[in-house]
């Protein structure tokens, strides 16, 4: 099987690699090769690459700097998916993407299910919601994954900011009224593997079987401040040497943001259980066992 997988140096990307590597011959562009600005250019790299299975993490994910690029978040996050997903119905290739907790406005404390409303507060969830619609309109094979608060020891996110400012500051403020569960680049890519691999033989009776979009975060709830609180004591109890002393919680108002952000990003989890048979771990033992990973690298960069 020939898997073509974008967005390889991203953390969702990065966490697939070696995965997919194992069910079958994974051709993985880089943004050179395969950039999803230039939506004019992909049907022709897809008609060289003639994948069997497409896996698409990458994306548009400057949440903030996209209020300002709309244009070219649209292109990347809605028109690249579109043309992806047409190349993919019309040549009968199952298609795996990626979306997001941001499609929701944010309201309640109930959990979203994947066929909740949307109403994305910002220019990104929007785009996003825009691509998932794209591909959905398509009518090929497909699996959106919709996850939450993405974030690996190697890459750019919420883990690494905190370590970052924990090491520098004495007092941290951090929003306490968004409330979502925290979800490894690893236990996503864990839940995907576990779920597309099996069906490797069979693949598009499988998705022609099981299409659509589902749920796919870490199991339980935390706020900012919950999770940033967690990361500190888990750095700290690994021998880290840190100068924050404080943590403290402040609402979302008292930390302005270009783009808005969903106070609710609980996801409903029940149909990755109950249709595909997939649980995924606590966030916080998936955060303990990616603090173990970003302890080793930080320490490796130490001594080069
Ligand atoms: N991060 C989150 O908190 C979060 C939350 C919910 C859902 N998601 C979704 O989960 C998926 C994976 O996210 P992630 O956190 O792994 O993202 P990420 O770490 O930011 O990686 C994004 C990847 O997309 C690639 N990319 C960006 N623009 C591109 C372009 N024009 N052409 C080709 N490739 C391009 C990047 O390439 P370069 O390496 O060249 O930069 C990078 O490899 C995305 O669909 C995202 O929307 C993320």
């Amino acid at each position: 099987m020939r898997i073509l997988l974008t967005g390889t140096n991203g953390q969702v990307g990065g966490a697939l690699r070696p995965l997919l590597d194992k069910g079958g011959s994974v051709v993985a562009p880089l943004r050179a090769e395969f950039d999803l600005s230039k939506p004019e250019t992909l049907a022709g790299a897809l008609d060289s690459f003639k994948p069997d299975l497409i896996v698409n993490p990458a994306a548009y994910t400057a949440v903030d700097r996209a209020e300002d690029e709309r244009e070219l978040a649209f292109r990347v996050n809605a028109e690249a998916p579109g043309v992806i997903a047409t190349w993919a119905a019309r040549h009968r290739v199952p298609l795996v993407h990626f979306s997001t907790d941001y499609v929701f406005d944010g309201s309640g404390e109930g959990r979203w299910r994947e066929d909740s409303h949307t109403g994305p507060l910002s220019v990104y969830g929007a785009s996003k919601l825009a691509g998932d619609l794209a591909i959905r309109a398509a009518g090929g094979a497909h699996l959106i994954a919709r996850t939450s608060w993405v974030y690996a020891a190697g890459g750019a996110n919420f883990l690494r900011t905190i370590a970052r400012l924990a090491g520098e500051r004495e007092d941290l403020r951090i929003v306490a009224d968004q409330v979502g569960a925290p979800t490894t680049a690893s236990a996503i890519a864990d839940a995907v593997a576990a779920i597309v691999l099996p069906n490797a033989t069979n693949l598009e009776q499988w998705f022609a079987r099981s299409s659509g979009i589902l749920n796919l975060a870490c199991a339980g709830e935390t706020s900012w401040h919950g999770f940033a609180s967690a990361i500190v004591a888990g750095l700290k109890s690994r021998g880290v040497k840190l100068a924050v002393k404080t943590i403290t919680p402040i609402a979302t108002a008292d930390f302005p943001t270009k783009a808005r952000r969903p106070g609710n990003s609980r996801l409903d989890l029940s149909r990755l259980k109950d249709r595909f048979g997939v649980t995924t771990p606590a966030w916080q033992d998936a955060l303990s066992a990616e603090l173990d990973h970003f302890v080793i690298l930080q320490r490796e960069q130490a001594g080069r």
